[in-house]
C-alpha cells in the first residue's frame, strides 16, 4: 500500500532514470568503466545523491556511513524541512548530516541502535542498508512468498530479517559481493543497493501509470485496537483513534494484571512467566469490536520483556485479520518495536506493516506525522 506512496518522490526520478546521460565510470579515477558498480556510481553521481571523496576518487572499497546513508536517502526524498531534532544521544544539531537524521528518524527511516544511539560514524552494514531501503519504501510485506523459509534468520539480525528478506526478493543484493548481512558495505555496493533501489520505485511508478495498481475507490475505513495496562499506550490508541475518527476497542483481559502481576524485575511475576512460555495464551474478557467492516486495524501494545504481551497472540489467532492492513505500533520504557510486531505477524493474517515505537506521552502531532507518512489513504488530523 506504501507503494503510492513512492509515486509522488519517484516522477522525478522516473524522468532522470529513463534516459540515462552518464557513461559509466565518469569521473572517478578508480571506477573502472567496466566494474560492477560503475553505472550506479555514475547515476547517483549525476543525481547529487552520492558523491566521490573530493580528490577525484570515489573509493569503492571503502566504508559508508551510517550518517552518509541517512544523507543519501535525505536528498532522494528532495530534502525536505524537518523543524524537529531527533532525540539520539550521539548527534549534534548544525552538523551536516543533522538534517537528514532528523528527517529521517522523524519518518521513521532509522531507529538507532534502540539504546538512544544512532551510530552516526559507524559503518553502515549490508543488513542496516536494506532495512533503511526497506524502512524508506515503507516497510511493505511482499504477501506469503515473502516469508519463505530462506534461512536469513540464521545469518542476519532477527529485527533486519524482514528487511534483508525483503531487499533480496526485490533483487537489491548484487551477487557480485558475498551476501554477509552483518558485514560492512562498501561504498560501491551502497551505490548499487540504492541504485536498484531507484529502479525498483521507477519500477511502481509504471505500474502505476499503466494501471497495475489500482486505488480503493473509496477511502479506507480503519479501526484502532490495543491492549494497555498503564495508559501509555492507551493514550497514543486514542489519538489514532481520535484524529482518523476511527472505532477503538480496548483488548480487556479476562483477568486483570496486579501491580505484582507487572513487576518485570522478578522471574516469578505472571508477566515474566507469561512472556516466556511460548503456549501462554491469556484469555479475553471482551467481544473486540469494529473489525468487520474496517480495512487497516492499528494494533497497540506496550512492549513487554521485548516482545508483545502473550494476550496479543490469544487475539490475533482468535480474530481473522485476512484482507486487513495491519499497523503495529507499542509503547515502552526504552525498547524498539524490534521483532515483537514480526512474530505477531507470523501467526496471524493480513498484511503487516513494520509499526512504531512511541514513547509514553508521545505528541498527538508525532502521531499523525506517522499516519500521514504511512500511505494509506488516510488524512490524520
Ligand atoms: C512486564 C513488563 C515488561 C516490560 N518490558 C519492557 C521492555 O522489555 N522494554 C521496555 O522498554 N519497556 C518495558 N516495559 C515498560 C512498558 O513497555 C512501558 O511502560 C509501556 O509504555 C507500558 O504501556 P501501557 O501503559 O500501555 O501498559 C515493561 C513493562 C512491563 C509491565
Amino acid at each position: 500500500m506504501k507503494r503510492f506512496l513512492l509515486l509522488t518522490l519517484s516522477f522525478a526520478l522516473l524522468i532522470a532514470l529513463a534516459a540515462p546521460a552518464f557513461a559509466a565510470g565518469e569521473g572517478y579515477s578508480d571506477v573502472p568503466a567496466d566494474a560492477w558498480y560503475a553505472g550506479a556510481v555514475a547515476a547517483l553521481k549525476e543525481q547529487g545523491l552520492m558523491e566521490g571523496m573530493g580528490d577525484g576518487r570515489f573509493a569503492p572499497g571503502n566504508a559508508f556511513t551510517r550518517a552518509q546513508l541517512a544523507m543519501v536517502l535525505f536528498r532522494m526524498a528532495g530534502c525536505p524541512k524537518t523543524e524537529e531534532e531527533d532525540e539520539f544521544t550521539d548527534t549534534q544539531p548544525g552538523m551536516w548530516y543533522s538534517e537528514a537524521i532528523a528527517w529521517a528518524a522523524k519518518y521513521h527511516v532509522v531507529e538507532g541502535y534502540g539504546n538512544g544511539r544512532y551510530g552516526t560514524n559507524d559503518p553502515v552494514t549490508q543488513e542496516q542498508a536494506a532495512v533503511m531501503l526497506w524502512r524508506d519504501a515503507g516497510s511493505y510485506y511482499l504477501g506469503k512468498e515473502y516469508s519463505v523459509d530462506d534461512g536469513v534468520e540464521h545469518i542476519a539480525s532477527s529485527w533486519a530479517a524482514d528487511g534483508v528478506r525483503w531487499a533480496r526478493v526485490e533483487g537489491l543484493f548484487t551477487d557480485a559481493v558475498e551476501f554477509s548481512p552483518k558485514k560492512a558495505a562498501s561504498r560501491a555496493q551502497v551505490a548499487d543497493m540504492v541504485y536498484r533501489y531507484m529502479q525498483l520505485k521507477e519500477k511502481f511508478a509504471s505500474d502505476a501509470v499503466s494501471g497495475a495498481t489500482v486505488k480503493p475507490a473509496k477511502a479506507p475505513k480503519a479501526a484502532v485496537i490495543y491492549f494497555s495496562c498503564t495508559g501509555a499506550t492507551e493514550k497514543i490508541a486514542e489519538n489514532i483513534a481520535d484524529s482518523l475518527g476511527a472505532d477503538i476497542c480496548r483488548i480487556v483481559p479476562a483477568v486483570p494484571y496486579t501491580d505484582e502481576d507487572l513487576n518485570w524485575n522478578s522471574d516469578s511475576s505472571r508477566t515474566t512467566k507469561e512472556q516466556n512460555d511460548p503456549a501462554a495464551r491469556p484469555q479475553i474478557a471482551n467481544e473486540v469490536t469494529g473489525l468487520d467492516d474496517c480495512d487497516i486495524v492499528f494494533l497497540g501494545y506496550p512492549i513487554w520483556h521485548g516482545q508483545a504481551p502473550k494476550i496479543m497472540y490469544t487475539f490475533v489467532e482468535k480474530y481473522d485479520l485476512s484482507g486487513k492492513t495491519v499497523v503495529p505500533f507499542c509503547t515502552s520504557g526504552s525498547s524498539p518495536i524490534g521483532s515483537s510486531a514480526v512474530n505477531l505477524s507470523a501467526v496471524s493474517a493480513g498484511e503487516w506493516l513494520s509499526g512504531r515505537r512511541f514513547r509514553a506521552g508521545a505528541s498527538r502531532e508525532s502521531v499523525t506525522d506517522w499516519i500521514n507518512t504511512l500511505g494509506l489513504d488516510l488524512e490524520a488530523k
